[in-house]
């Protein structure tokens, strides 16, 4: 499915869907049940080819981990019994298993080699390297380890209080996974929350962490307990069935097992400012998460300003917020929103580059971007930059385009949802 001719829907979305499981708490799950003494069992696991990466690292470095479908069993002995892999390992398109590992990997006693692919090789990874050089890590790599490729010598690692300068769960995911293998307490200060599934997780397997505001702090060469983990369904996935019922003339959906942790909600929040209404609901709380339903039925929004602490609540989620507003009535400003430049593309760019293509009037700005609506959009040939929530956000906009929209690198897409397209399908033939 490199390549997909995609046409408006001639049929309102209508029913229920469970979306894959979220992609960081699945790749955390795998770090965490691997770092762990005795058994972890991953239920609704996603299946995406990013946390496919994170297994096979952790494979590479010994740790039996059993996959069937959506769930996963992890048998390990502990971080003490990882092994340096023979072969570099391959990080592909998964910025998260990059500084989540680089932080692991950093207090390991042996070497390890990690490249990834071409987007992931234009990352920045000093954020991460930094704090983890101040830890006394050894790494080195392109550009003084600014980049894949970069190798890593483990080193017993110093406690630091970090305070981020990037408002990134990535980089403070990595800094408490060095902190959990150092001597001594390691202090992150953020100066906006970030999504916080590392500091619930470490908890639920059972180690020690403090949370006080914005300040998270581990104690060091603790030992981690296996346990079961319950992967909520993915708010970000979500996101783009819920643009589309918004979308979509007479629509109305229901998402079920959804993710609803506060600091990954921004999307829904920043849909309710722009006028809209969702009958939200929690249903179960599990391992620190909240799991709830989302019933959504279309309406037309109206403009808004989102900016400030919304932005990292919902960072991944801006590209498909930005197809709302094209169809929003007055002009929508994001801004605060410069990290979209260091995602799988830079997405300031190839949303407005892709947005306009189509007919939408919308402008990049430094740190976001203004979008007048409501502006009719058409087909076109698109391409997917290779960027799994690019490509979603496409075929979502085809289902409002006059004309055929060919979508090129669909593919990208089975980064994270795999099942994207029969979902669509199944929303659109009730
Ligand atoms: C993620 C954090 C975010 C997000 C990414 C997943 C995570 O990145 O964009 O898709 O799992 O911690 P940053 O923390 O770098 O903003």
């Amino acid at each position: 499915m490199n390549t997909v001719h995609l046409n408006k829907t001639t049929n309102q979305l209508v029913g229920t869907l469970a979306v894959p499981g979220d992609k960081s708490i699945s790749h955390r799950s795998i770090i965490f049940g691997s770092l762990a003494t005795g058994i972890t069992e991953i239920t609704n696991f996603l299946t995406g080819e990013d946390c496919l990466t994170t297994i096979a690292a952790f494979r590479a470095m010994g740790v039996d981990i059993e996959q069937t479908g959506e769930r996963v069993i992890i048998r390990s002995k502990g971080y003490h019994e990882l092994k340096e892999p023979n072969v570099p390992i391959d990080l592909g398109n998964s910025g998260t298993t990059a500084r989540l590992l680089l932080g692991v990997l950093s207090g390991l006693d042996f070497h390890t080699t990690l490249f990834g692919d071409q987007s992931l090789t234009k990352r920045p990874m000093d954020r991460i390297n930094d704090p983890l050089r101040e830890m006394g890590a050894l790494i080195d790599g392109r550009e003084q380890g600014k980049y894949l490729p970069i190798a890593v010598r483990g080193q017993v690692l110093q406690p630091i209080t970090f305070r981020p300068k990037v408002k990134s769960a990535q980089v403070k995911s990595g800094v408490l996974l060095a902190g959990l293998l150092a001597e001594g307490e390691t202090t992150v200060i953020e100066t906006t929350k970030t999504r916080d599934h590392t500091e619930n997780m470490l908890q639920a397997f059972g180690a020690e962490v403090n949370v006080n505001g914005l300040a998270i702090t581990i104690k060091g060469q603790q030992s981690l307990r296996g346990t079961a983990i319950q992967v909520p369904g993915d708010i970000s996935s979500a996101a783009f069935f819920i643009v589309a019922a918004l979308l979509v003339k007479d629509s109305e959906i229901t998402i079920k097992d959804v993710g609803l942790n506060v600091t990954r909600t921004g999307i829904l929040d920043a849909i309710e400012t722009m006028g809209v209404s969702l009958d939200i609901a929690e249903t179960a709380h599990v391992g620190g998460e909240v799991i709830g339903e989302i019933n959504i039925q279309h309406q037309v929004a109206k403009a808004s300003v989102i900016e400030g602490e919304i932005i990292p609540r919902m960072i991944d989620e801006i590209p498909i917020l930005a197809l709302l507003a094209t169809q929003a009535e007055g002009r929508t400003v994001i801004k605060d929103a410069e990290e979209l430049r260091f995602k799988e593309t830079d997405r300031i760019q190839t949303v407005v580059d892709t947005l306009t293509a189509m007919g939408a009037n919308i402008v990049a700005t430094a740190d976001g971007m203004v979008i007048e609506g409501p502006t009719p959009l058409h087909g076109a040939t698109l391409d997917s930059y290779g960027d799994h929530r690019i490509g979603m956000m496409i075929a979502v906009a085809s289902l409002i385009a006059e004309g055929t929209v060919i979508l090129t690198d669909a593919a990208a897409i089975n980064v994270s949802y795999p099942q994207f397209f029969d979902h669509l399908a199944l929303l659109q033939n009730r």
